[in-house]
């Protein structure tokens, strides 16, 4: 067969497909399934469970479930393409705070969940040709955001020292430093709570200099919200970087913010999101918001048509009720407060069995994650040996221990940490 032959044959243009690794986490949940020790625990994926170890439907979400069913106007018609408008002006309200100026300075979409919007800020870069420039992730990062942006075509991604696995804290200066050497106009990813893998926020006073800094270089901030009351188990105080940045350092230029209602409704297969572009005090006209309202539009249009309806109605329905308001925040409450718990009960078990090092980081990180500090080679053990499923960087799902499972799990790290520091020893000899 000819060369030109060869290219035209269409029965086989999917033959040389490369296959890809799968999703290292999900690859966990696989493995877990097919697990048939009764005694195993998951610590990967992260999605929040009761203290059965089961998914937890949120009392809010149920009612809100009854009363939007029961309205006589229920039905699964298409939302608009910039979706449903009453999520989207109360997400707007409950990220940036009741008394900002939603109306003049925020441009906005429902997206696909946190992902979905990540993929639209992506892509709207990209359709500016702002991937063209540097994008700064923290090190480490959530893994998916390194190939949504490499998907929209950012050539140039970078990483800014986040995690000092010395101290097990903020490398405050390393990140500085890199905002400072940066090529102005650099766009940075920023988790704004409960970082994802670290559980490591900046204090308060740190996010001053941080912003300062990135004004200073006018870099390009898209703040990435996936877990809004899930580090404090306030909205406000979870929302306090991007609010300082909207209303006070970084005012003078456009912010985006990407906002997930997967985690702290607990609705995670319904996709509910929404991505914002805050515009600055002064420079933008309304025509111009309109223009870039239309841009979004494009995007969603081109990809989900229009976004999807049930999981929004059930978190406007949310959102517009003072009375679901209030049990939602109760229920955001009740699970910080849960992973809050589990994390002391965690390290107070290390402590009775003295295990080798020191834990307290996992009490002082917040959120849903722990970055345990295990080895790679150590969460290969708690695996094998103790049918405790993490990822392989060490990081653990806090939301995965229960009353049920918080000693054995304590058990299995002491084990791991004393097999591998005994090896070093006589290997020493
Ligand atoms: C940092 C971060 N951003 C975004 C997401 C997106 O989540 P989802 O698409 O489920 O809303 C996640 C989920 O794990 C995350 O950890």
């Amino acid at each position: 067969m000819s060369a030109q032959n060869e290219h035209m044959n269409t029965k086989f243009i999917f033959k040389n497909v490369a296959k890809l690794p799968s999703d290292a986490l999900f690859a966990i949940k696989g493995r877990l399934a097919v697990d048939p020790r009764t005694n195993k625990v998951d610590l990967g994926i992260g999605a929040y469970r009761d203290n059965t170890g089961k998914p937890w439907i949120l009392p809010s979400v149920r009612k809100a479930e009854q009363i939007v069913q029961a309205d006589p106007n229920y039905n699964h018609e298409y939302l608009n393409i910039s979706g449903l408008e009453s999520l989207r002006k109360n997400a707007a309200r409950i990220i940036f705070g009741d008394s900002f100026d939603i109306a003049n300075r925020v441009v906005n979409i429902q997206s696909l969940s946190g992902t979905g919007a990540l993929h639209v800020g992506a892509t709207l870069m990209e359709s500016l040709k702002l991937n063209e420039r540097d994008v700064y992730f923290s090190d480490p990062t959530w893994g998916n955001h390194l190939q949504i942006f490499a998907k929209c075509g950012f050539n140039s991604i970078k990483s800014y020292p986040y995690w000092d696995a010395a101290s097990k804290k903020l490398n405050l200066d390393g990140f500085l430093n890199t905002i400072k050497e940066a090529t102005s106009g650099s766009v940075f990813v920023l988790h704004p709570c409960a970082h994802n893998p670290t559980g490591l926020d900046p204090t308060e006073e740190q996010w001053k200099v941080i912003l300062e800094s990135i004004k200073e270089k006018q870099h390009v901030v898209l703040f990435d919200s996936a877990y809004q009351g899930f580090a404090t188990g306030s909205l406000a105080k979870d929302a306090y970087s991007i609010r300082l940045a909207i209303t006070d350092i970084l005012k003078d230029v456009p912010v985006m913010v990407c906002q997930s209602f997967a985690k702290n409704v607990g609705m995670y297969g319904e996709r509910v999101g929404c991505f914002h572009v805050v515009l600055p005090e002064s420079g933008y006209n309304a025509e111009e918001g309109s223009a870039i309202q239309s841009q979004l539009e494009a995007i969603t249009r081109s990809e989900l048509s229009t976004p999807p309806a049930y999981g929004a109605k059930i978190v406007s329905a949310i959102l517009s009720s003072d009375e679901l308001y209030k049990a939602w925040s109760d229920d955001m409450v009740t699970m910080s407060s849960r992973i809050y718990e589990m994390r002391h009960k965690l390290v107070a078990k290390l402590t009775e069995l003295k295990t080798p090092g020191n834990w307290d980081h996992i009490t002082s990180q917040v959120g849903m994650f722990s970055y345990t500090g295990l080895s790679k080679e150590q969460v290969a053990r708690m695996e094998k040996e103790h049918a405790v499923y993490l990822a392989s960087s060490g990081r653990a799902s806090i939301a995965g221990l229960n009353d049920g499972n918080v000693e054995h799990v304590g058990y299995a790290i002491d084990e791991v940490v004393r097999h591998f520091s005994e090896k070093v020893i006589y290997s020493s000899l």
